[in-house]
């Protein structure tokens, strides 16, 4: 993707140096976050200075590398696996590059398949992609090395010319969607609104969607699969308003060894992430600020698993899937 006329990838080795583009600045500053170490590496997928499946998978990738080169193998593996349970790119690329003759060509490697697959989906998912399209978290550019899964197919569509309009729910608590995807749409030209998380069922109601698409976390066996809070929610208001429901994903995300979604361990977060809010003041200052009752808990359950039988199709680089 171009950021102001220069190419960028979200993840990438620089002399030893894993540099990431820091989400957890953006939509408000564009900077590059450098990690020198594995444990700095491990450290920034744990904060989420990176997310999004395929390129906490790429950054997994570059960390093993960095253990290994540093004789630090195990250390760096256990270290690497513990940062953030949900997304199995992660544990695919610590094990690719861990049994590699070479780390870091081997993460080098899944970082350029990375790419190559989120753009093999967008060609393959923009014959299904209507004009109006609903859109969860950010599965886009800034979630994977390259492109995105679910942005994908609308980046495809937007640059052949046709019509879209991006509905963006904002997803609380970390509002990857109000902060993320509405910050690569513009940077794309990609015309779009952000809409509350609760307002999806209203526009679909209307006929105002025309299909929505995600991203995944990890798809099990069956084909159920774990993404963003909320996933689960507007899959169902898809269902009931004959809305069809695309899961856009890399192979790396497929986890064949997990039966079904009741097998798949949801991380839990933080509380302070839904009861406080990080966002620009009126005096040009980034503050964080309570937004609930001073006296309250929350929960904070990072993912939910959406059934098999409420996806239209998965589209893969490998193809596009109506069942499992
Ligand atoms: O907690 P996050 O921001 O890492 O969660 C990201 C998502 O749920 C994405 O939708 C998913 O990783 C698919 S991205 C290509």
């Amino acid at each position: 993707m171009l950021v102001g006329k220069k190419p960028y990838r979200t993840v990438w080795w620089e002399r030893g140096t894993v540099k990431l583009v820091d989400q957890n600045l953006l939509p408000f500053s564009f900077r590059i976050a450098s990690c020198k170490t594995f444990r700095e590496t491990a450290r920034a997928i744990e904060n989420m200075t990176v997310r999004g499946a395929p390129a906490i998978g790429a950054a997994a990738g570059f960390a093993m590398a960095q253990a290994v080169l540093a004789g630090k193998t195990k250390e760096g593996e256990k270290l690497i696996k513990s940062t953030r349970p949900t997304a199995v790119d992660l544990f695919h690329a610590v094990e690719r590059v861990a049994n590699a003759d070479d780390a870091l060509e081997e993460a080098q490697t899944i970082a350029d398949e990375s790419a190559e697959a989120c753009e093999r989906i967008g060609k393959l998912g923009e014959k299904l992609c209507g004009a109006r399209i609903l859109t969860h978290c950010n599965a886009g550019w800034l979630a994977c090395v390259d492109w995105g899964t679910a942005l994908a197919p609308i980046y495809m569509r937007h640059r052949h010319g046709k019509r879209v309009f991006v509905y963006v729910d904002e997803t609380r608590p970390r509002s990857q969607g109000a902060r993320l995807t509405a910050w690569e749409l513009r940077n794309e030209g990609v015309a779009h609104a952000i809409i509350a998380d609760n307002a999806a069922a209203y526009f679909m109601k209307r006929g105002e969607i025309d299909c929505v698409f995600v991203g995944a976390d990890r798809i099990a066996k069956n084909g159920d699969f774990a993404n963003k809070i909320g996933t689960l929610e507007k899959a169902i208001c898809a269902r009931e308003f004959n809305v069809p429901f695309y899961v856009c994903a890399p192979s790396s995300t497929f986890d064949r060894k997990c039966a079904n979604g009741d097998k798949i361990r949801i991380e839990e977060r933080d509380e302070g992430e839904v009861l406080y809010q990080r966002g620009l003041c009126d005096d040009g200052k980034i503050r964080r600020v309570r937004v609930c009752s001073p006296k309250s808990h929350a929960r904070n359950p990072a993912f939910d698993v959406t059934p098999a039988k409420l996806v239209t199709a998965y589209v893969t680089e490998r193809g596009v899937f109506r069942s499992f």
